[in-house]
C-alpha cells in the first residue's frame, strides 16, 4: 500500500493508495478515527457499485452505519440536498465522534465535505474517492462547496479529511467521458509545473495509472501545504477554470466540469500566445493531448455569454481576477487582471 503524507497548517492526514482498498474501508477507518458510528454519503450510482463492499468492510470493523444517497451529477450539489443531508445527519442523533464516509466522485466528495465541515461546526470525514478527478484532485486539499444559483462552489469551506482512501479498481467501472474528465485535471498538473508528467502523458494513462495518481496527488499535496488557503500558489490549480466554470455555468452545468476545465485550458493558452506570453508551440502541444484523450478544445460560447459566469467567479478579488497563464508546457503563472480587462483575454482566445 502506498502512503502519502499530507502536512497542511490546520492537520495531518494521510492518502492511501492500492489497487482493492475498499474491502479494508472499515478497519483503516477504525485505526484513524476511532469511530463506532458512520454516515455514508453517496450518489445512487456509485451507491449501486460500491456500497456494499464499504458496508461490509464496516461491519467487520464493528463500525455501524447509515446512508444518504442523492441523485448523480452536479445538479445535485445544491443548498436543497445539503439541508436535506445536515437533517438527516440530527434526526439520526450523528455526533462529533462519527464520520462522514464520502463515497463517490467530485461531487459527492465536494457535498459530503461541505457537511462535514458545518455540521456541529465539524466531525470526522473520510473520502473514497471513485472518479479519476476525484482521485488525483478534489478528494484532496480540503477545498469543500455546493453551488448557488449564482455560480459553482460558492458556499464553502476549507476542511481536511481524517483519511482519503484511494482503491483503483473503482476506476474500471467508469464510463469513457468520465475517465476523460480526469485526464483533464491530469493535464492540468503537467502543465503547471510538470514537464515530465505532461510529457509522459503520450503513453496512455490507463497504462501507468497508479504513477499517474501518485504524482498528481503528491504536487497537489505539496501546493497544498504551501497554501492551504488558496491565498496564492494554490491558485496554479485553477489552470483553465475561469473560462471552465463560465462554461459549466452557460450549459447550466450540463457540461462536466473536466470537460469544461480542458476547453478553458486551450482557450487561455490561445489567448497567452496571442498577447505574447508563450509561443504558439505550447497550445499545439496541449490541443493535441487535450484531444488525445477526447476531450474537446473549442466551445460554442460566445466571449459575451462567458462573461458573467466568469465575474461571479469566487476567484475575482475586488475589481481583479486573477488569471493562470501559462509561459511553456511544465510552467504557468498567476497573472492579477483587472476586470475590464477580461473581455481583452477572451476576444483572443477564439
Ligand atoms: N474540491 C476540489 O478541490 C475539487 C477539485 C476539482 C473538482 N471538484 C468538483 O468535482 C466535481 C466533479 O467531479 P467528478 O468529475 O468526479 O463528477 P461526479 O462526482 O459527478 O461523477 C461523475 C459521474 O460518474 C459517476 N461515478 C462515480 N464513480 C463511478 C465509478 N467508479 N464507476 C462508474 N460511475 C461512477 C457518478 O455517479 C457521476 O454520474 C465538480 O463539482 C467540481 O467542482 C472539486
Amino acid at each position: 500500500m502506498m502512503e502519502i503524507k499530507v502536512d497542511v497548517p490546520s492537520g495531518q492526514y494521510s492518502i492511501l493508495l492500492e489497487q482493492g482498498l475498499m474491502q479494508r474501508a472499515g478497519e483503516l477507518i477504525k485505526n484513524i478515527t476511532g469511530i463506532d458510528t458512520a454516515v455514508i454519503i453517496t450518489d445512487d450510482i456509485v451507491d449501486k457499485l460500491y456500497s456494499t463492499t464499504v458496508e461490509c468492510s464496516l461491519e467487520l470493523a464493528d463500525i455501524k452505519f447509515i446512508k444518504y444517497i442523492f441523485p448523480h451529477g452536479e445538479s445535485s450539489k445544491n443548498s436543497n440536498v445539503y439541508i436535506s443531508i445536515l437533517n438527516f445527519l440530527a434526526e439520526n442523533h450523528i455526533t462529533r465522534s462519527d464520520a462522514v464516509i464520502a463515497l463517490g466522485g467530485g461531487v459527492v466528495g465536494d457535498m459530503a465535505g461541505f457537511v462535514s465541515a458545518t455540521y456541529l461546526r465539524g466531525i470526522h470525514l473520510v473520502q473514497i474517492p471513485t472518479t479519476l478527478l476525484a482521485a488525483v484532485d478534489s478528494s484532496v486539499g480540503g477545498k469543500t462547496a455546493i453551488d448557488l444559483d449564482s455560480g459553482k462552489n460558492l458556499a464553502g469551506a476549507f476542511y481536511q479529511p481524517d483519511l482519503v482512501i484511494c482503491d483503483y479498481t473503482a476506476l474500471n467501472s467508469l464510463p469513457d467521458h468520465v475517465f476523460s474528465d480526469g485526464c483533464a485535471e491530469i493535464i492540468k498538473y503537467g502543465m503547471i509545473c510538470d514537464y515530465d508528467l505532461f510529457d509522459s502523458l503520450n503513453i496512455p494513462i490507463k497504462q501507468h495509472i497508479e504513477s499517474v495518481i501518485s504524482r498528481c496527488v503528491e504536487i497537489k499535496r505539496d501546493i497544498v501545504a504551501k497554501d492551504e488557503k488558496d491565498k496564492s500558489l494554490r491558485q496554479l490549480l485553477n489552470f483553465g477554470h475561469t473560462i471552465g466554470h463560465g462554461i459549466e455555468k452557460c450549459s447550466n452545468y450540463n457540461i462536466p466540469h473536466g470537460t469544461a476545465v480542458a476547453i478553458g485550458m486551450a482557450m487561455i493558452t490561445k489567448s497567452a500566445v496571442s498577447l505574447g506570453f508563450c509561443d504558439s508551440l505550447c497550445y499545439d502541444k496541449l490541443c493535441s493531448m487535450l484531444k488525445n484523450y477526447t476531450l474537446p478544445i473549442e466551445t460554442e460560447y460566445s466571449g459575451q455569454q462567458l462573461i458573467e459566469g466568469i465575474l461571479s467567479d469566487k476567484k475575482r478579488s475586488g475589481e481583479y481576477i486573477t488569471l493562470v497563464l501559462p509561459k511553456s508546457i511544465g510552467k504557468c503563472f498567476l497573472h492579477k487582471t483587472p476586470i475590464n480587462e477580461i473581455s481583452k483575454y477572451l476576444d483572443s482566445a477564439y
